[in-house]
């Protein structure tokens, strides 16, 4: 358990706190909450506060943002050992939380508090340094952008963004790059512009699929997904649920195909393909279909529109690992990113 965490500053907090997505789905869909939950991507706390609130006994709140670790510091102190924080990656949850566990909830991708503010480097709508890693640590966008080869970097603005101009927009940032390092998010987000036609009335800003796909770079977010599921496949106890919420259909694919194999439904899938070994069912599925959020929630909560959610609870089968190809992920990766 990490030691006292220091509180946010006023320049820390964030205008616009975060407005959890689809929680009264997870709470319908797993209901009744009981036990010990872990949250691995804690953000403001809004479905850490709804669990407690719903019935389970403790939380163990995991985010690798030093920033939502110290804001948690804030509101978590009335539940005392209710709630325990730690700074860590949900693909080491099970390590992380040291006890089996009654459910696990993942919400994928950047809270508002990351996005919103400009210094995080995450939003081209917004001048800041072109940073974009949630754990505050290691490679920033700016380090990538500026030395991976252009092969490298169409390679992720395809698989990551499937960005149909991957090949023009690379070799517009190594060109850029040349001249001068690029250092900011409004200098990343006028090459991509430049690269392709002026968005029509409604259309999204030119730069958000490559923006979203150096974000997934930075901060390897489909190797922590696969990675994630699988520790929580190994954590839960059986009966436990796992609840994972996507916004893109690229993460929504990962988890989807996940439930797939871990459920058997993969041998149905099919009629041509090989039987396959691994059919015994690790999870048994809570929801047939993704759930995704109905007018009200996102006329209240427009960054909710393209979210799912996917729930299965785990059955007595032993864990298994799965090959990251078999859950989609590209196999450029294998290569190395420089
Ligand atoms: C969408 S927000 C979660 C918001 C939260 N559900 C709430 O209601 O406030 C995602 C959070 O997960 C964190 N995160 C993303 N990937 C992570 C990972 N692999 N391990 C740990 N935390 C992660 C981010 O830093 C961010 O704070």
């Amino acid at each position: 358990m990490p030691g006292p965490l220091p509180r946010p500053s006023a320049s820390d907090r964030p205008a616009d706190p975060h407005v959890p997505v689809l929680i009264d789905a997870i709470l319908r869909e797993c209901a009744p909450v009981a036990g010990v939950w872990l949250d691995g991507t804690l953000g403001a706390g809004g479905y850490a506060r709804a669990l407690l609130a719903a019935g389970a006994e403790r939380v163990i709140g995991v985010d690798r943002d030093p920033l939502a670790l110290r804001m948690a510091a804030d509101w978590a102190a009335p539940y005392g050992d209710r709630v325990r924080l730690v700074a860590g990656t949900f693909s080491d949850l099970d390590q992380l939380a040291g006890e089996a566990l009654d459910g696990v909830v993942l919400d994928l991708g950047v809270s508002s508090m990351q996005l919103d503010q400009a210094e995080r480097g995450f939003s081209f709508m917004k001048d800041g340094p072109l940073d974009m890693r949630m754990s505050q640590s290691g490679d920033s966008a700016a380090d990538l952008v500026n030395t991976a080869a252009e092969a490298v970097l169409a390679d992720i603005l395809y698989h990551y963004g499937e960005e149909r101009a991957s090949r023009r927009i690379a070799h517009a940032i190594v060109a850029a790059r040349g001249v001068e390092p690029i250092v900011t998010t409004a200098r990343l987000a006028e090459i991509v512009a430049k690269c392709l036609p002026r968005p029509k009335p409604g259309q999204s800003h030119p730069a958000t699929r490559s923006f979203q796909a150096i974000r997934i770079a930075v901060n390897a977010e489909f190797e922590e997904l696969a990675e994630g599921l699988m520790a929580a496949e190994r954590a839960l106890k059986p009966g436990g649920l796992l609840a994972v919420v996507t916004f893109h259909s690229l993460e929504d694919r990962i988890v989807k195909r996940f439930f797939q194999l871990a459920s058997g439904q993969e041998a149905n899938a099919n009629r041509y393909a090989p039987a396959r070994a691994d059919t015994e069912a690790r999870f048994e599925m809570v929801t047939r279909k993704a759930v995704a959020p109905d007018d009200a929630e996102i006329a209240r909560n427009p960054r909710a529109r393209s979210a799912k959610l996917r729930v299965g609870r785990r059955t007595q089968a032993p864990a298994r690992a799965i090959a990251p190809a078999d859950l989609g992920l590209p196999e450029f990766q294998k290569k190395g990113r420089r």
